[in-house]
């Protein structure tokens, strides 16, 4: 371990601030993002994501840069850069390859690089050593050492932080496995796992996340079930959790840069492997499918409507999941695009974005405020702010027959008005 003084983390995201943050209280650390508007944010202590505050992020052993060129000379690089899918769902690869030509250019005898990013089984020892070593003069487990560690944390929540989640850790021979071993467990806290090899980690991460997809696309093909035979799913809900082993998930809308993309990367490797996945891929579309149904349930209710002025629709949270800041893959997006066809007229806030924020073609919906009453309000994504508000909230802002869709199922209002409420 005295030999490994210097750290390098590529991609200060969501995943690499923190993990820079715990290292460079025990290490000389240089956090390095080929975004340079992130590096000059992070170096006046900002963090737009909201996971780190001014003080944590100053640390007297943290270098951050946006240059290439200030992070020679490590003895360990950690890659965290994202792994998003095409637009055809496939593994698109382009940060990652770039990230590992980065480190090819700077990789010397003995150095150990880790990936944290999420990806399929076998890419760490296929894509990112095929690359470290056609680039370089060096050869795995004799002049350099790989290893993969998956990271757990889930966006807003403060609670199951880096250091309090127990953390996987493997490497590509038996030294490195020690060694990394030996790094994460100077910063976490909940303690180390080190797993049997790189392929069995890499599949643990993606298998975790195979499986809350799996049960939630479970959950809303039960409440698309119960619909049509007028139960309430989320009675039958109360009364199965009553039993010891069933699971609770509940129906929702599944987006973000993890859930609703690592079964892809599954389903590409296992196809690549001769095998064509049934559940995984059938998970994938039911949850895909899910804001089809708000967009019918609005529809279906205001076909009653004789008169053909516009229905204002109000969309209460545009990021992903509550009060986090990430619009990665928001399956809202999808509701707006579904429901702009129609005659509606739509209004989205979230007070947790700035119009900057929002992606081009939906900054026109984009309000602090809703300006008119509305004739529909979806809250869409419960953000602790939304529920702050009471009944008297929703009578304001609604006209007599008009409906909520409750997405999340979180609201207990006993309204006088006229309004319909919906969930899943
Ligand atoms: N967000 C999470 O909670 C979470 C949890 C577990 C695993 N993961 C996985 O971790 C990985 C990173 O996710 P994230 O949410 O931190 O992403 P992110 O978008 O928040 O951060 C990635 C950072 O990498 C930078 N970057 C991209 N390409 C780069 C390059 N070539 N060189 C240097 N910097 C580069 C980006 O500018 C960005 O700041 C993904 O594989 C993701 O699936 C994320």
């Amino acid at each position: 371990m005295e030999n490994y003084s210097k750290i390098c983390v590529i991609g200060l995201g969501y995943v690499g601030l923190p993990l820079a943050v715990e290292f460079s209280k025990k290490f000389n650390l240089i956090g390095y993002d080929k975004n340079k508007l992130r590096v000059n944010q992070l170096k006046k202590g900002l963090d737009v994501n909201s996971q780190l505050k001014k003080q944590d992020i100053k640390q007297k052993k943290l270098k951050l840069t946006y240059r290439k060129s200030e992070i020679k000379n490590c003895d360990i690089y950690i890659i965290t850069v994202p792994t998003p899918v095409s637009k055809n769902k496939k593994p698109d690869l382009n940060p990652l390859k770039d990230a590992t030509l980065t480190v090819a250019q700077n990789l010397s005898k003995g150095n150990i690089v880790i990936l944290e990013s999420t990806v399929y089984p076998g890419l760490t020892e296929e894509f990112l050593v095929q690359i470290l070593e056609s680039k370089t003069d060096l050869k795995l487990n004799k002049h350099f050492y790989v290893g993969y560690s998956p990271e757990r944390i889930s966006p807003g929540d403060k609670l199951r932080t880096l250091k309090n989640v127990k953390k996987v850790v493997s490497g590509s021979n038996q030294y490195s496995s020690r060694i990394i071993f030996k790094l994460y467990k100077k910063i976490i806290n909940a303690g180390v796992y080190l797993a049997p090899s790189i392929k069995v980690a890499e599949s643990s991460k993606i298998l975790e996340n195979v499986q809350r997809d799996i049960n939630i696309s479970l959950m809303n093909e039960a409440s698309l079930i119960f619909d049509k035979l007028k139960i309430d799913t989320y009675e039958v809900l109360k009364a199965a959790s009553t039993k010891w082993n069933f699971l609770k998930f509940t129906p929702g809308l599944v987006g973000g840069h993890c859930i609703s993309v690592d079964p892809y990367y599954l389903k590409y490797k296992a196809e690549k492997a001769g095998y064509k996945p049934s559940i995984i891929s059938s998970g994938r579309k039911v949850n895909e499918n899910m804001t089809k149904i708000i967009s019918n349930k609005i529809r279906l209710f205001f076909k009653r409507r004789k008169n053909n002025n516009k229905i204002r629709i109000g969309i209460m949270g545009l990021t992903f999941k509550e009060n986090c800041p990430d619009i990665r893959n928001s399956q809202i997006f999808k509701l707006i695009n579904l429901l702009k066809k129609k005659r509606f007229d739509i209004e989205i806030t979230d007070p947790l974005l700035k119009i900057s924020e929002i992606p081009k073609p939906f900054k026109k919906f984009f309000v602090n405020k809703f300006s008119k009453k509305k004739d529909c309000l979806v809250l869409a994504t419960p953000h602790k702010e939304f529920l702050k508000y009471k009944k008297n909230y929703y009578e304001n802002n609604l006209n007599d027959n008009s409906m909520i869709f409750d997405v999340q199922k979180v609201l207990k209002l006993n309204l006088s008005k006229k309004i319909s409420l919906y969930s899943f």
